[in-house]
């Protein structure tokens, strides 16, 4: 059985095969002169199940990539497409907050399932609607697993885990569970405008305590770099970051160099370009999660010794 992938993808395309025992598909995408996506696969895939693998970050020539690979596999008669989706970008608009906007999130669910997708494996979404928007069976993984064995590792003492927002809460409940480390502080976040996030003060104790901030991604990383603000106010010591997809745009990097932040623990849902590279950045991998997962759905895939 084979693994496409597109350029998002490579490194952890090859992670995958490695742990499964799937094949690399071999594809190749080259560019019309005026940007125009073209792909052809070079294996024979008529009548067989395949695998892609695929993240939709920033730029969307990303997203037009994967969709034009489905559809190469569909039209050389591929039987069925499982879709591992990393990061599912254009998920954030999954409600319509003002007359006038649309649902991103449900016009690349449609999108994907027109390309031919059969079942989607992805990780972590922005929210739980995104999901109701697919007609097609979806399995959201959470690199929490990752995460808590970092940390237990790490064996931290008098610490906390902080939700920056009510929409982190139940990842920050999980961890706080795992780690046995009591009810996790939750804060207060607004969002006057698009990408800008206020951070209230907190209530309970932070104060001389280790904290481990748990979100689904960084972005600008506006919202961390205002709870760390706020924390470390309130005399926090060290202040750790786990979030899953390191989007890292526009100003992030230069507010994470500068911000008091011990560690930032990311995986690699979304590849780190070299220029975003920085100690306190730990990338962890989710390969073995998506492997163990093509295991046990019982695609038929031996897994290998690690
Ligand atoms: C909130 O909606 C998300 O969980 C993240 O907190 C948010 O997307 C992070 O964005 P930024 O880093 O730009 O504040």
């Amino acid at each position: 059985m084979y693994l496409f992938f597109t350029d998002t993808n490579k490194d952890l395309a090859k992670k995958v095969v490695r742990l499964t025992g799937l094949k690399l598909g071999q594809v190749e995408f080259k560019k019309f002169s005026d940007g125009e996506i073209y792909a052809r696969i070079k294996n024979k895939v008529r009548g067989e199940k395949v695998f892609v693998l695929g993240s939709t970050f920033s730029p969307a020539d990303n997203i037009l990539q994967l969709l034009i690979l489905m559809s190469a596999l569909k039209s050389n008669k591929a039987k069925n497409i499982v879709l591992i989706i990393s990061y599912f970008g254009y998920a954030r608009q999954d409600w319509l907050s003002k007359p006038g906007e649309p649902l991103t999130a449900k016009l690349m669910a449609d999108l994907l399932r027109a390309a031919g997708v059969g079942r989607i494996i992805t990780f972590d979404l922005h929210s739980k609607a995104v999901k109701n928007f697919f007609k097609i069976p979806v399995r959201e993984l959470a690199a929490l697993p990752l995460f808590a064995e970092y940390f237990k590792k790490k064996q931290l003492n008098n610490f906390k885990v902080v939700a920056p927002d009510v929409g982190a809460l139940v990842k920050a409940r999980r961890l706080s569970k795992f780690l046995g480390s009591g009810p996790p502080v939750v804060l207060k976040k607004i969002r006057p405008r698009h990408n800008v996030a206020r951070v209230a003060q907190v209530k309970d104790g932070v104060k001389d305590k280790n904290l481990i901030l748990i979100d689904d991604m960084i972005d600008t990383a506006g919202t961390i770099t205002a709870a760390v603000a706020v924390l470390k106010k309130q005399g926090a010591r060290d202040i750790y970051i786990a979030a899953t997809h390191p989007v890292l745009s526009g100003p992030a990097i230069e507010r994470l160099k500068k911000s008091s932040i011990k560690e930032v623990i990311t995986t690699n849902t979304i590849p780190l370009p070299k220029e975003k590279h920085l100690k306190k950045i730990k990338v962890l991998s989710v390969a073995e999660l998506i492997s163990k997962e093509l295991v046990n759905f019982k695609y038929n895939i031996q897994r290998r010794a690690l």
